[in-house]
């Protein structure tokens, strides 16, 4: 496996492998220095980015090489140059390719042309990234993550997308609970139910609040207008999302012990009120941090060749790293 273009991309052995590097990374920020040491990774993103640019720029940095970081108007490529010409062109350079972009076909052209991994730092359709640190602050804060109900309230989106694929991958049960018109795209729910299938994981998508937040052990949201999407759609969504605001009502109808998450950045107000997310049970910032940890663990694990591969073949890529 070469790239992360969506969370689904990951087997279940990935993602604990990927949750363990980053939890290794935590205990060990400057671990392994030498793992890209004299390279370069390019960012290129599209998209304003706070957590995911940085957290990879400090990533890149610590894992030793030099992150270079670039917006749509510093390439050839925003003036005409193809997707497969500056795939092949930065693959001659860098170690690896973080992309922040709108399409997922743009993505997925420059993944095909690339020799070097390419990351999707978020589409309008996914967020991978996001989903690790995710999973790594559940499983952190409950022990586990088996046995946990996870509810997403609001947008049918990017974040969405990817909290599912992840949930559905490791087998911890999720509802999702949007209004019409908002839902998650039916392909990527179909898919996700196949693969909760196999681990025996439950997936409910409905529009029904309670039915989704009843008994769930964490309570996510994410914004109601996503980067990209029509401001003139700003007071429609608001009409038709309020609904599903996670307040302090709703966090009283999950189980006792249930935190609230969300990928940030945040809008107090709309789809969160500030007493839950500044409140006891918000493990935002926590969520956030974790976002270097998954960052290091994903870019170690894809420039060694780690994903994807059988157990024999791990142990000996990481006996020789050792080394
Ligand atoms: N959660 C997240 O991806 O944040 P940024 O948009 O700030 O990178
Ligand atoms: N759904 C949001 C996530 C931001 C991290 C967006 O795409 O804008």
């Amino acid at each position: 496996m070469k790239d992360l273009l969506r969370t689904s991309d990951l087997t279940e052995l990935d993602i604990r492998l990927l949750l363990n590097l980053a939890a290794e990374f935590r205990a060990e920020p400057h671990r392994r220095p030498g793992t890209l040491r004299d390279d370069t990774v390019v960012l290129y993103f599209t998209k304003p980015s706070t957590r995911t640019r940085l957290s990879f720029e400090t990533a890149v940095t610590r894992l030793g090489a030099v992150p270079v970081s670039v917006g749509p108007n510093e390439l050839q490529l925003g003036r005409g140059e193809t997707i497969e010409d500056t795939a092949r062109v930065i693959s001659a350079f860098a170690a690896a390719l973080a992309v922040r972009t709108s399409s997922d076909d743009d993505l997925q052209r420059l993944a095909a042309a690339a020799t070097i991994p390419v990351i999707n730092a978020l589409t309008d359709g996914h967020h991978p990234c996001q989903s690790l640190a995710d999973l790594l602050t559940i499983r952190d804060h409950f022990g586990t993550l088996a046995g946990i109900k996870v509810a997403y309230l609001g947008a049918g989106n990017n974040v969405a997308h990817s909290l599912l694929e992840a949930c559905a991958i490791v087998g911890t049960d999720i509802s999702i609970a949007s209004p019409a018109g908002h839902r998650i795209d039916p392909e990527i729910e179909a898919s996700a139910r196949d693969l909760a299938a196999v681990r025996g994981a439950k997936v409910v998508v409905t529009e029904d609040v309670d039915e989704a937040v009843r008994g769930a052990d964490v309570v996510y949201t994410d914004v109601w207008l996503s980067m990209g999407e029509d401001p003139n759609e700003t007071e429609v969504r608001r009409e038709a999302l309020r609904p599903y605001q996670v307040d302090a009502q709703v966090m009283s109808r999950a189980s006792a012990r249930a935190v609230f998450l969300h990928c940030l950045p945040a809008h107090r107000g709309e789809e969160v009120t500030a007493e839950v997310i500044d409140g006891p049970v918000s493990l935002v910032f926590t969520q956030a941090a974790n976002r270097l940890w998954t960052e290091m663990g994903l870019l170690y694990g894809l420039c060694r060749g780690l994903l994807a591969s059988s157990d024999e073949e791990r142990s000996a890529l990481q006996m020789s790293d050792a080394r």
